[in-house]
């Protein structure tokens, strides 16, 4: 079971909310692009990348074009401590696909294939993994993964879309078993990725299809109890919602400090404000009226005293 990397939410301090509640066998980090680390502006990307001890096995996730900047990323990312280097090859935005990045190298195999190479190159003892979509306009998985499978990455996580699909399409569990079934006599692992909400359908999923293991995205959200099998999201207590609302800004504070702006945190406590009675109310004010932490427990304690004399329960 993997955390899947998000930008601007599996961030630091969500992954110490999920490792807490829940913690999964693998996490990877938020991308970062192999440009930027080969720039001079290098050491804003590198504190990105920072992560506790204890969230080992972590997988660095990086994107680009060029192969250099690959190979050249891929040792500092090993001195970093890192448990392995994952390659984007699936983000469909227009910012990233127009470079020739992310999902826009599904339509390149032989450089993303030559971008594999150089990163193992630059860093030999670390495992290297690709992360994609199943194809661009339509979908390849059989060709797209073959091109894949001849560089032997260690694991190939599939977004179960097409890039054109975004996130609008229901992912196509139904294909990923043409991976399995390619990957069979082979050393790579084949994680599928798209739509899971519990625990209990990414294990049913994984017995349905054949896969290695399961990727989690926005099942996260407001639920970093996702990955323990003894709490299902429907046994969250209200209370246990409260405080998870405040160790996250906590969190995000201690992780962060002034370095993001409190603002980015706001969708993950509007998340944890769901599903009860009176949780629209809380979930507006904790988007609209909060600059800091002091904020967030003075909200949630006005929810508490205000719901005192007529708790709050599941709608
Ligand atoms: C806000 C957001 C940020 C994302 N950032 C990344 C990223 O940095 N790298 C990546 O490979 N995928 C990224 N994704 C895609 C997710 O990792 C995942 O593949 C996708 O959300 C589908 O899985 P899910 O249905 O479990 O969420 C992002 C998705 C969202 C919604």
């Amino acid at each position: 079971m993997a955390l899947a990397p998000m930008l601007d939410v599996t961030d630091a301090a969500m992954r110490q909310m999920v490792i807490r509640h829940g913690k999964p066998d693998v996490m990877f980090t938020e991308f970062v692009s192999t440009d930027g680390l080969c720039s001079p502006g290098q050491h804003k990307l590198v504190g990105d990348l920072s992560y506790e001890d204890n969230e080992h096995p972590i997988v660095a996730q990086v994107y680009g074009k060029n192969p250099d900047k690959f190979y050249l990323s891929a040792p500092l990312i090993q001195k970093l401590g890192f448990d392995g280097i994952d390659i984007n090859m699936g983000c469909p935005v227009k910012n990233v696909t127009k470079t020739g990045s992310g999902a826009a190298l599904i339509k390149t195999p032989h450089l993303a294939k030559e971008i594999i190479t150089a990163t193992r190159e630059g860093a030999p003892d670390l495992p290297v993994s690709v992360k994609t979509r199943i194809g661009y306009n339509s979908i390849v998985i059989d060709e797209w993964v073959s091109h894949l499978l001849e560089t032997e990455p260690a694991a190939i996580t599939l977004h179960l879309r097409t890039c054109k699909e975004m996130s609008d399409a229901p992912a196509h569990w139904d294909k990923v078993g043409v991976a399995v079934d390619l990957a069979a006599d082979t050393d790579t692992l084949i994680i599928g990725n798209g739509d899971v909400t519990s625990l209990e359908q990414a294990h049913q999923l994984a017995t349905d299809t054949g896969v290695d293991g399961v990727m989690i995205g926005r099942g996260i959200y407001g639920n970093p109890w996702f990955f323990d099998p003894a709490r299902p999201y429907e046994e969250i207590t209200v209370e246990e919602k409260l405080d998870a609302i405040v160790e996250h800004a906590e969190q995000f504070v201690e992780s962060f400090g002034a370095a993001k702006n409190f603002v980015a945190i706001r969708k993950h406590l509007r998340a944890y404000a769901s599903g009860f009675r009176g949780s629209k109310e809380l979930r507006i004010r904790l988007v609209e009226e909060t600059n800091s932490v002091d904020d967030v427990r003075r909200i949630v304690e006005d929810f508490r005293v205000k719901t005192r004399t007529d708790p709050p329960c599941f709608d």
